[in-house]
């Protein structure tokens, strides 16, 4: 790809960027209500919260999954704000040894929000440790080598561990039944993206009209985490162009969008690349993803991740047992005529 090419992707992707931390920081919800959309999810968890405070228990523990972006960092901090609860976080990939997570759960207090992204990367040993811990709140550390090796049982304080993954499938059936709650984010609506949009141009204190701000939710791939960089670009382009007390309308976002070549549906040109590869080169499929991978010049694991579910989800691609298939979508997105039938192109 070009270097162009990876600007653009990074624009569009919903995987977060170290940059970006402080800004996301900013700009994320506090509280159940300053979050926009994923309604039933909100209303649940609103319900089991209220529940934990009146009985005055921890909340059970609970399983954030689905695409990046969504929403699953946020809520955790939201548990424990509401709970008005420690807020402690770690990841998968951080807790190597049993010792790690032994030593983190030593210093747990009551009532604690623990919170562990990207869970399904957690090696089994340490899931070992983490199961008592969870269930019974009881953590077994083997003291000593060799033979003289003892067993100690420390008892834990009750904590609720607040897991994270978008990659669900992954996980352990062990680990997943541990969990009280799981709960799968979905992508957004336009609606609740222009939403989430207003909210954060507030929070930056950038004026943006209404439809402003529903021409870039339309192109934000239904992720808020992409919204949010759309917007900030295009706060950029408004600044530049026409000084700090530039108010965002339609034509200023739809000019910025233009020139960040983010198409009116939200694909960039990885996207569009993929679609017309599968329909030109391989008649719409079906084609096997590593042949699709190469014919792209792309990580197959980039077009699993990043790529595909925004498109499958659109309803631009199938997923078939035989391979990829373009739908008639993304044939008419593309502006291309459907592929010759076999009997057609016997007959030139
Ligand atoms: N419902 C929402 N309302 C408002 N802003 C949101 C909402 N969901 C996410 N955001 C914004 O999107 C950004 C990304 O959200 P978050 O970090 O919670 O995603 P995530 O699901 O944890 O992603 P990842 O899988 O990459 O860890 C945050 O900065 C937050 O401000
Ligand atoms: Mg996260």
């Amino acid at each position: 790809m070009t270097e162009v090419g990876n600007i653009e992707r990074h624009l569009l992707e919903g995987s977060q960027d170290e940059t970006e931390t402080s800004y996301e920081e900013k700009v994320r919800p506090q509280s159940l209500e300053e979050m926009v959309g994923q309604d039933r999810l909100r209303e649940n968890l609103g319900v089991f919260i209220a529940a934990a405070r009146e009985r005055g228990e921890t909340l059970d523990h609970v399983l954030f999954y689905g695409p990046p972006g969504l929403g699953k960092t946020s809520l955790a901090r939201i548990i424990s704000n509401e709970l008005n609860a420690r807020f402690r976080a770690t990841s998968g990939p951080v807790l190597e040894r049993p010792a790690d997570l032994a030593g983190l759960l030593g210093t747990v207090e009551e009532g604690d929000v623990l919170f562990i992204d990207e869970i399904h990367r957690l090696p089994p040993v340490v899931e070992e440790v983490l199961y008592p811990a969870m269930e019974d709140f009881r953590l077994d550390v083997l003291i000593g080598q060799g033979p003289g090796t003892q067993s100690v049982r420390l008892d834990v304080p009750r904590f609720t561990l607040v897991g994270a993954t978008t990659r669900a499938g992954l996980l352990t059936a062990p680990m997943r039944d541990r969990f009280g709650w799981t709960a799968r984010l979905d992508y957004y609506n336009p609606n609740d993206l222009t939403g989430v949009i207003n909210r954060t141009a507030k929070v930056l204190q950038v004026p943006i009209h209404d439809e402003a701000a529903n021409e870039i939710a339309k192109r934000a791939r239904g992720t808020p985490r992409v919204a949010n960089r759309l917007l900030r670009r295009v706060c950029d382009f408004a600044l530049v162009e026409s000084g700090p007390k530039a108010v965002i309308d339609v034509r200023l976002a739809g000019s910025a969008l233009t020139r960040l070549d983010v198409d009116e549906l939200g694909f960039d040109s990885l996207d569009r690349a993929l679609l017309s590869v599968l329909v030109e080169k391989f008649g719409g499929g079906p084609v096997g993803i590593d042949t699709l991978a190469a014919a792209l010049g792309e990580d197959r694991g980039t077009l699993e991740d990043l790529v595909e579910p925004f498109l499958i989800q659109g309803g631009f691609l199938e997923r078939t047992s035989r391979g990829r298939k373009a739908t008639e979508r993304a044939r008419s997105h593309l502006g291309s005529t459907p592929p010759l039938k076999p009997a057609q192109t016997q007959l030139l």
